[in-house]
């Protein structure tokens, strides 16, 4: 994308996050990656009169695999304490379940991650009406005490709510100390730490995400008390095992956030656009529902493991207090559906 078109869409973007004249974002990096989003936001920022600079840090030292939640910040506690003076932090990094992360927004400074390809960032610009529906989802959820996903391939599985929060991702952030992730159309929670029991089977085309592959055959999880005790299948599932023991940290069996993704513009094929990217579009394609296994300290639980995995699921009904929000891979609220792609 040339820098002009980036420079655009950052301007949507601040604008959809209420920048205002005077206020105050640092644009974080590190190494040599994203240089152009720096650019790009800064001079978005400018034309909204904001005062901005750009927080550039030094390369990681290499690792093997991708490991949540550790960041060059935790060494520089100077620079943390800059990015809690700012209004708005954009995070060209990955700050997600940092300690950081947290202490940046409880500080009341809002942070927008920004990572993803340009192209997919212009094709899912925030949007106020699909904000709106994923707030409304955010209260029908945050109501729930239990939630139930079934599918036509054996899951059925019951989530016990109420403990944690609700959390909505609509790509852009306009409150003070509030996180979100450009592009994202989704909304999640998180059940009581053991207050997830039954089974889901994931199908042949569902999505396994940080591994950004499709499910080739069906690999069956079985789950009580909030723990996985068993994952049963054929070359996916070993994969799957073999990547969770690598971390060598039983908490990884954990269950951690779950919800649906309301995007009409996502593509389900979306890997095929982006194979490297962290799976944004992915999470938000319309009436996924969207498991994930591993910590639940981003909702305020005890789990922080490094071993995560989100798994979008197509074909699935998701039910709350027995009401039926998604059925069959199609959102079935009104005040949420979109004209199904
Ligand atoms: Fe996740």
């Amino acid at each position: 994308m040339d820098q002009v078109s980036f420079m655009e869409i950052c301007l949507h973007q601040l604008k959809m996050s209420g920048v205002k004249e005077g206020e105050k974002l640092i644009v974080l990096t590190q190494g040599a990656d994203r240089l152009d989003y720096a650019d790009a936001f800064l001079a978005a920022g400018q034309q909204l009169g904001a005062q901005m600079y750009h927080m550039r840090l030094p390369s990681p030292p290499p690792v093997s695999g991708w490991n949540v939640g550790v960041t060059g910040l935790a060494a520089l506690p100077e620079a943390v304490e800059a990015l809690k003076q700012a209004d708005m932090v954009i995070d060209c990094i990955f700050l997600l379940f940092s300690d950081e992360q947290m202490a940046i927004q409880a500080s009341g400074t809002r942070v927008l991650t920004a990572v993803e390809p340009p192209e997919l960032l212009a094709r899912l610009l925030p949007t106020t009406e699909l904000r709106e529906k994923v707030e409304i989802g955010g209260e029908i959820l945050a109501k729930a005490q239990t939630m139930r996903i079934t599918s036509p391939h054996g899951t059925d599985v019951t989530y016990r709510l109420g403990v944690y929060p609700t959390i909505t991702e609509y790509g852009c952030t306009d409150e003070p100390g509030r996180w979100d992730h450009w592009p994202a159309t989704f909304v999640f929670t998180g059940a009581a730490d053991d207050g997830v029991d039954g089974q889901i089977v994931l199908a042949p085309g569902d999505v396994l995400l940080p591994f950004n592959t499709y499910v080739r055959e069906p690999v069956t999880y079985t789950i009580e008390k909030g723990f996985i005790q068993d994952i049963r299948g054929g070359l996916d599932a070993e994969l799957i095992k073999s990547y969770m023991a690598s971390f060598n940290d039983p908490r990884g069996m954990g269950m951690s956030h779950v919800g649906w993704g309301l995007d009409p513009r996502a593509h389900w094929h979306g890997l095929t656009d982006f194979p490297g990217g962290m799976g944004m579009e992915l999470r938000s394609f319309y009436g996924n529902v969207m498991f994930s296994t591993g910590p639940n300290n981003e909702l305020g639980g005890p789990n922080d493991t490094a071993c995560h995995l989100d798994i979008p699921m197509r074909g699935c009904s998701l039910f709350l207090d027995d009401e039926p929000i998604v059925l069959d891979g199609d959102i079935a609220v009104p005040e949420m559906r979109s004209e199904r792609p």
